[in-house]
């Protein structure tokens, strides 16, 4: 069995009384694409942001690698080797690429000193791996140059160069083009390939379907599905269960919708 890198139990959030979250459980093993989807305010966002130890859950129990964790923040959740590529992502687009992945955390030397040589060769071998290479572009080049899915690209190889296990991307592919998602997904590939885990928050079903292993729907702050891949037979099987979730007729499952809408035909 795949080990169990993090682990929500009964997660619930409110502001004020709006409820953001009620009773969300989530899970992510190592080496896996997880699919978050749900429409705008589902709740995708406030749920990564508590894993991220941002923001504080009302009640509810966070579990490493299968052990509770108190007192969770921002720093525990990067030292459980979490990283977050939120949706209003923080990339200083004046700055080259080798800047941004080593923002916060320069390989210095003696005197504090920049060891920009070594930052270049570490950004290339990162970029590398995650099979972000380009005949235009090179460490040295500006973020601002580049395109929405090799901007992702940047993003992801500092969550690597962060050590991390497990990285979040919130709606990574929502302003991209085909061809830019499909250079996220290679990014995203890569990043599973080499054990690593994805949580991939989506509300376009077509852009979580090719590159999830599993699939948890949100509808206002609730699991209305945790399905794996081989449970969902196409993304029109999920599109017609969120339909079905999203204007309530007492369908319970995805099959029972499945069917329901092939006995209305
Ligand atoms: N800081 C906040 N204060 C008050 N309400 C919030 C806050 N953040 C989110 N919400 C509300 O919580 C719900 C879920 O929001 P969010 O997690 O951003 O959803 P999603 O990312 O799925 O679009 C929405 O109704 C939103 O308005
Ligand atoms: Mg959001």
């Amino acid at each position: 069995m795949a080990e169990r890198l993090i682990e929500l139990r009964d997660i619930s959030k409110s502001y004020g009384h709006v409820y953001a979250l009620g009773g969300v459980n989530l899970s992510v093993d190592r080496g896996e694409v997880v699919g978050l989807i749900g429409d705008n305010g589902a709740g995708k966002s406030t749920l990564i942001k508590i894993l991220a130890g941002v923001v504080k859950p009302t009640s509810g129990e966070i579990l490493i690698r299968g052990k509770p964790v108190t007192g969770w923040s921002a720093a525990r959740s990067r030292d459980a080797g979490i990283e977050t590529v939120f949706q209003d992502r923080a990339l200083a687009v004046q700055q080259t690429i080798v800047r941004n992945i080593f923002m916060g955390r320069e390989l210095t030397g003696w005197f504090g000193w920049l060891k920009v040589g070594k930052e270049i060769e570490e950004a290339s071998r990162l970029m590398r791996e995650i099979g972000f290479t380009s005949k235009v572009f090179t460490p040295q080049s500006i973020v601002g140059q580049l395109s929405g899915g090799e901007r992702q690209g940047v993003a992801i190889a500092r969550a690597i160069y962060k050590q991390a296990d497990l990285i979040i991307l919130d709606e990574p592919t929502t302003a991209l083009s085909l061809t830019e998602t499909a250079k996220v997904f290679h990014f995203v590939r890569q990043v599973r390939a080499s054990g690593r885990s994805i949580l991939f928050i989506g509300h376009n079903i077509h852009h979580v379907y090719d590159i999830a292993d599993r699939f948890v729907v949100l509808d206002r702050g609730k699991v209305a599905l945790a399905a794996d891949r081989s449970e969902v037979k196409s993304a029109e099987d999920l599109i017609n269960f969120m339909e079905d979730v999203a204007h309530p007729g007492g369908l319970a499952g995805l099959h029972d919708a499945g069917n329901a809408k092939q006995a209305a035909r």
